[in-house]
């Protein structure tokens, strides 16, 4: 079974892969980034062409085959010139964005945006996959989606599209755009999906995501078919989740504690102001948290703290006062 790190705006970015590779990461096979927006003035904005440049990747020994880019576009014009950049950097991969809920997003036709007009998506991947299948120029395209807008029903016109591109691999979100990230999973309609994706002649890998955080989350959907597992939040929560899985042990408190200050300097690195830094850390806190038994205390001086010092003063004291579950 391949497990992929799935991407997550601000989060996945390059000093968490690194780090997590170098600490937690056997067994994760890929690490998608968080998008990329491909504007259609042609330019990356500094901070996401920043999180794809080979050299960042110092944990990856084939980032190329390792990391795979995600890109947000509207259209297939803005996407290629996109796919083309990331090519240039050497990737071998890059994923098309079907599932992001933002009403930003949304209304500018993107992400789950365009799971609105199918006619228009069709249109859209005729173009791209034609040009990718033609030279050496372009990375291959992978997808991810959700089952639909607002109906699980939608899945299956979508699923028909799809089928008909030579896709590298399609994860699906078992949700529709309106769940946005809450709910259980459509597990039934996630099956009827791929069944019908495979009935159309899809032969793309199928990956699984949605709510994988636990061995037992994972045995839940061993009756599905797919290929490979994303795991998004659940590998936030317990960053040692992949190894888990495969029947090894959970985060040992040591580990854990080197993850958080090797995440802790990775953020110090581009991130100017200390403030700013523990901002970073507290999203990482609110998932970890779960590992420090009545520590509510400890994380409201966390909340408080102003600088790294009062930061890390509040994360031995957590270490020494809760107890590690
Ligand atoms: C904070 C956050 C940011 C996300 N950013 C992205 C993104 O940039 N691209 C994307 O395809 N999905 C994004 N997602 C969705 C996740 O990749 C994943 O599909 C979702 O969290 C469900 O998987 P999980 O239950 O394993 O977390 C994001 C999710 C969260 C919670």
């Amino acid at each position: 079974m391949r497990f992929y790190y799935a991407p997550m705006e601000g989060v996945t970015l390059y000093p968490l892969r690194n780090i997590h590779r170098q600490i937690m990461g056997d067994g994760v096979d890929k690490y998608f980034t968080p998008f990329l927006t491909a504007t259609n003035s042609h330019h990356f904005k500094n901070r996401e062409k920043k999180d794809v440049l080979p050299d960042k990747n110092v944990a990856f020994e084939n980032y190329e085959d390792q990391i795979v880019p995600q890109l947000m576009a509207g259209n297939s014009a803005d996407f290629l010139w996109a796919a083309k950049e990331i090519k240039k950097l050497g990737y071998k991969e890059v994923n098309l964005n079907l599932g992001c809920p933002a009403p930003t997003v949304v209304n500018r036709h993107k992400g789950s945006g365009l799971l609105l007009d199918i006619d228009y998506l069709d249109r859209m991947l005729a173009e791209i996959y034609e040009q990718v299948s033609e030279g050496d120029d372009y990375p291959e395209v992978s997808i991810k989606t959700r089952l639909g807008f607002s109906s699980e029903d939608e899945a299956i016109p979508l699923m028909k599209v799809l089928a008909s591109y030579p896709v590298k691999e399609l994860t699906i979100h078992a949700r529709v755009r309106e769940d946005y990230y809450s709910g259980t999973p459509r597990y039934d309609a996630y099956k009827r999906a791929v069944d019908t994706y495979r009935e159309q002649g899809g032969s793309a890998d199928i990956c699984y995501n949605g709510n994988v955080d636990s061995k037992a989350a994972y045995e839940k959907i061993q009756d599905l078919p797919f290929d490979a597992v994303m795991i998004g939040r659940g590998l936030l929560t317990d960053p040692a989740l992949v190894r888990v899985l495969k029947g090894g042990e959970g985060p040992r408190k040591e580990e854990l504690r080197e993850y958080l200050a090797k995440l802790y300097e990775g953020y110090a690195t581009y991130i100017p102001e200390d403030r700013n830094v523990i901002f970073k850390m507290l999203e990482h806190w609110a998932y970890l948290h779960v590992h420090f038994k009545d520590c509510d205390r400890f994380l409201k001086t966390i909340r408080k703290s102003r600088s790294r010092d009062e930061y890390h003063a509040a994360v031995n004291n957590i270490f020494a006062g809760c107890e590690f579950v």
